[in-house]
């Protein structure tokens, strides 16, 4: 028996190469790609254009000139060295058929075969770019950060929303959750949220949580004036998905929440696009780390972000400047290039409310403001309900830390008279980023 296992990608082809001036972004998606290869950038290149479009491993007698002519995906563009650097793809629009398939049948090619190719030691999906024309075929978020902030009523006066995870992620009976979503709101959070893990568990049902949840929500509305969006998780397989979103929406939820990766990209789509819920979406994004953490393989959450805007997430979940989550090499660059894209103009489609979470308190809440700005909002589970005085004063001291980084006022400054926030600092203390 042969000891060679392995299929030698022999088959070397100019027609899926081109010059960049060649390339009209308007017609063709392209995507960016970090790749580590014995064969070089060149022919990793071509590989990843050849299997990804209408090529195999060696030349096949079944081509004809139509297709050669006018579906080649072609290498454009190589930055860095030989064995590892950066090769960018652009895939022609005849290959694809965004109606009848859309988002699935881009990912089948720009996000495919590829990462299995053994020629191929690495690689990662770093961007993608998609031309007006597909970018015109879906439907964008229909609230963007400035209608969300209309219905919390910050857009006169921006500042980041203030958000909380109930915690523990599930254990809690309705009554207990909506008493402290109660806590919460009248501390001073704008948004409140089910955990990623939590959507009708048989001690938390799903129309219990949300009508009690609601019913202490609009009195805090009365009480206070102030509308705090409740984002219930609606997670599930297609038409449980749809039937826990009436069933929220019939109990009066004002947001609804999706874990997408968990989902996959195609079910958003469907869910979204075949519905027309009147409620802000938003993208949760749970299971992402499998492929969007090692710095050299996998799916970067840049291609995520641009997707979930697409079709249609009103906020998403983008990881932290500092928090319990990230820290990996790259992962500051990373996410100022996910927050700017989120915020920036993208063909008339609304932008998308970045959310910072994962192990936040308020002495965080400072180097959040630095990476994000002001359009964000910051959750806080732990840094809420792990208050010592409790979920009110949680929250309280995680807005007086907004307050504090809105007034330019150093958080230790601010604590001298704001007792909340000083005795959250006194428990968790402060973080700098480098160059603070
Ligand atoms: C993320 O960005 O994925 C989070 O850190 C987890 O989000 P959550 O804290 O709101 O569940
Ligand atoms: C998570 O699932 O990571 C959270 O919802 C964030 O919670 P935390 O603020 O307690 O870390
Ligand atoms: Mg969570």
């Amino acid at each position: 028996m042969s000891k060679n296992t392995e299929t030698k990608l022999s088959y070397i082809d100019d027609i899926f190469v081109s010059e960049p001036e060649a390339i009209d972004p308007e017609r063709y998606i392209t995507a960016k790609y970090y790749v580590e290869s014995p064969m070089g950038l060149r022919s990793a290149g071509i590989a990843i254009a050849t299997e990804e479009s209408i090529g195999t491993w060696t030349e096949i007698t079944t081509t004809n000139d139509w297709v050669r002519s006018r579906l080649p995906a072609k290498l454009f563009k190589m930055e860095g060295k030989d064995d590892a650097g950066l090769v960018y793809v652009a895939y022609p629009l005849d290959l694809f058929d965004i109606e009848k398939s859309g988002i699935a049948n881009i990912l089948s090619m720009v996000a495919g075969n590829l990462f299995g190719l053994s020629a191929i030691k690495n690689v990662r999906l770093l961007d993608i770019h998609f031309p007006r024309s597909v970018v015109d075929y879906y439907p964008g978020p229909k609230f963007g950060i400035d209608g969300v902030r209309r219905l919390v009523g910050t857009e006169k006066s921006p500042r980041p929303h203030l958000g909380t995870i109930v915690k523990p992620k599930v254990g809690l009976s309705p009554e207990q959750t909506a008493a402290v979503c109660y806590e919460a709101a009248v501390g001073g959070v704008d948004f409140i949220k089910d955990d990623e893990t939590l959507v009708s568990q048989k001690f938390c049902p799903l129309d219990e949580r949300v009508s009690k949840v609601m019913e202490k929500l609009d009195r805090v509305k009365s009480e206070t004036g102030r509308r705090v969006l409740f984002a219930v998780n609606v997670t599930a397989s297609p038409e449980k998905m749809v039937k826990n979103a009436e069933v929220a929406l019939d109990n009066g939820c004002n947001t609804l929440m999706l874990d997408i990766v968990i989902l996959g990209f195609p079910t958003v789509e469907w869910f979204i696009t075949n519905h027309d819920f009147k409620v802000p979406i938003h993208m949760h994004r749970a299971m992402h780390a499998a492929f969007t953490r090692n710095p050299k393989h996998g799916i970067a959450m840049l291609p995520l972000a641009k997707i979930s805007r697409l079709l249609g997430g009103d906020q998403l979940h983008v990881g932290s400047g500092a928090g319990k989550m990230g820290g990996e090499e790259g992962h500051s660059a990373e996410l100022a290039s996910i927050i700017a894209f989120l915020k920036e103009e993208m063909h008339g489609k609304k932008t998308t409310f970045p959310v910072a979470s994962g192990g936040i308190h308020p002495g965080f809440v400072p180097a959040n403001f630095r990476v994000f700005g002001t359009d964000f909002v910051i959750n806080a589970g732990g840094g809420i309900h792990g208050h010592p005085n409790g979920t009110r004063a949680g929250a309280t001291a995680m807005k007086q830390a907004i307050d504090a980084c809105v007034k330019g006022i150093e958080l230790e400054e601010y604590a001298k008279t704001h007792k909340e926030l000083e005795i959250a600092l006194g428990l968790w203390g402060t973080s700098k980023l480098e160059g603070d």
